[in-house]
């Protein structure tokens, strides 16, 4: 299974990438979680534990006499991901791109380029053939159009019954589709409350969607009190309804 999860802003991307994550990998799959928002989110749903406050991945790569970012010497994609992912609940690996500190991008501009070439590179790679991935990417169409997950076989648009969300699940699906031509682009609708609810989603976006996830309180108290959902409300609803939407990507 290889997932990029895209969607605007607080639509649910991280909560529905972190929870897949873990259950596939409960599956028995190894999975590596691929980070690329500068925002935290999916180290919490993943429940990894706080973020160090340099990028692992930043020891990758380095720069070279003319100020030029390169990987560091016998350091490569594949081997940048066996090194520097760090660990998560149920085996899980994460790469993340890494989160700006105070000072502003300049600490994360090197393990930025070296996530940029890993997406670029994992798809083929041997060592990782048998590998789920499933990519957390930042809110908007930004990150689609710069091709930050080329490795997807399918993108998971999260939208929630709001015109704007739709509107951003829209442009994000074209673009997908513009630079994606042989990715799948499937719809979720995500705090779903009432029985029209789908149905508004699929009026607004103008396509069915594969699946639905409830509004959840144990989801949302999971996320006040900074726990991964999973670990907290695991029997509740909308990680039920993540758990049929795996079953449902993995027979795509
Ligand atoms: N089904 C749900 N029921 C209740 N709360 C939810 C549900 N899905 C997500 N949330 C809550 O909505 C908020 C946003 O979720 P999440 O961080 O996953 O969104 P996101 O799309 O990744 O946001 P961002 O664009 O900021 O990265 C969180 O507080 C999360 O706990
Ligand atoms: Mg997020």
């Amino acid at each position: 299974m290889r997932v990029a999860v895209v969607g605007k802003g607080g639509a649910g991307k991280s909560v529905i990438a972190g929870t897949m994550a873990r259950l596939v990998a409960r599956r028995g799959a190894r999975v590596l979680a691929l980070d690329s928002d500068p925002l935290p989110g999916l180290s919490l749903s993943l429940g990894s534990g706080p973020e160090a406050a340099e990028p692992p991945l930043g020891e990758a790569a380095e720069r070279d006499e003319n100020g030029r970012w390169g990987w560091k010497k016998g350091v490569g994609p594949v081997r940048a991901v066996q090194r520097y992912a760090t660990g998560a609940p149920d085996g899980v690996r994460l790469v993340q791109l890494g989160k700006p500190p105070r000072e502003g991008f300049g600490p994360i501009i090197g393990s930025s380029k070296a996530f940029y070439e890993i997406v670029h590179n994992i798809a083929d790679a041997r060592a990782l053939r048998d590998w789920t991935f499933i990519g957390d990417l930042p809110a908007g169409p930004r990150q689609a159009a710069y091709d930050y997950a080329p490795y997807a076989h399918t993108y998971v648009v999260v939208v929630q019954p709001a015109a704007q969300s739709a509107l951003t699940a829209r442009r994000v699906a074209r673009i997908v589709r513009m630079h994606r031509r042989d990715a799948e682009v499937v719809f979720i609708a995500n705090r779903v409350r009432e029985a029209g609810d789908v149905h508004h989603v699929e009026k607004l976006i103008g396509e069915p969607v594969l699946a639905s996830l409830p509004a959840d309180d144990g989801v949302a108290a999971a996320e006040r009190l900074g726990v991964a959902p999973i670990d907290y409300a695991p029997d509740s609803p909308a990680i039920t309804a993540i758990e049929r939407l795996v079953s449902a990507l993995a027979k795509m």
